[in-house]
């Protein structure tokens, strides 16, 4: 327990540092939280116009949650691998830095998915794109594609293809709670999809 309250914390940590804040202050486009959806991940940073930050932002945010679940993987094993990863979502969604008022935690996850099973995070990050080309709408494909990815969690730790160890019931059981806590942020994106009122990539909004 020790361990995995160290790892949790250690994922939280990083997963708190919040880049598409940073960035986009770098590059001197304002304060992102005052810019359409006021979220600070990657698609309210496209929001921008500034498809370079907003890439930066989603590769870096997708980053931590990587080296969060590796690092803590390397040190002390899978169940810490996989409360640090759940840590860096927590801390994306929650960072103390911004009085608790985050992201929306999907890049962090796809991060945190291709550390604990590249064929998760693959089948996750197809999944979102696919999704996303259909319908151009960044929520609807990262909600549809996550949900996707942890019914594939369940499967292939039920039945691993090939004899091969692709998931395990903690993986799907802590794939599951993320895709949850993802599904939570995005409450007020569930009420504009049902409302048909949610934007499609790119196009402004207001909350
Ligand atoms: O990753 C967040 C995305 O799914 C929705 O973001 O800014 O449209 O609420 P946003």
């Amino acid at each position: 327990w020790p361990w995995l309250l160290a790892a949790l914390a250690f994922g939280y940590v990083l997963g708190s540092i919040p880049f598409g804040l940073i960035f986009t202050r770098l590059a001197g486009a304002g304060d992102i939280r005052q810019v359409g959806s006021g979220n600070i991940g990657a698609t309210n940073v496209l929001r921008t116009g500034r498809k370079g930050i907003a890439a930066a932002t989603l590769l870096a945010d997708a980053a931590k949650g990587a080296v969060a679940v590796l690092a803590a993987g390397a040190m002390a094993g899978e169940p810490a691998s996989l409360a640090a990863g759940l840590g860096a979502v927590l801390g994306h969604c929650f960072p103390v830095w911004l009085r608790f008022k985050g992201g929306k935690g999907v890049a962090t996850t796809l991060g945190c998915l291709a550390a604990w099973s590249w064929p998760l995070g693959i089948a996750a990050c197809l999944l979102w794109l696919l999704l996303a080309v259909l319908f151009r709408i960044s929520s609807l494909s990262a909600l549809l594609g996550l949900a996707l990815t942890a019914a594939l969690a369940w499967l292939l730790a039920i039945a691993p293809p090939w004899g091969h160890a692709l998931s395990s019931l903690p993986l799907a059981v802590v794939v599951t709670i993320t895709v949850a806590l993802v599904w939570a942020m995005h409450h007020q994106n569930i009420a504009r999809l049902l409302a048909g009122t949610e934007p499609r990539i790119g196009q402004s909004k207001k909350t």
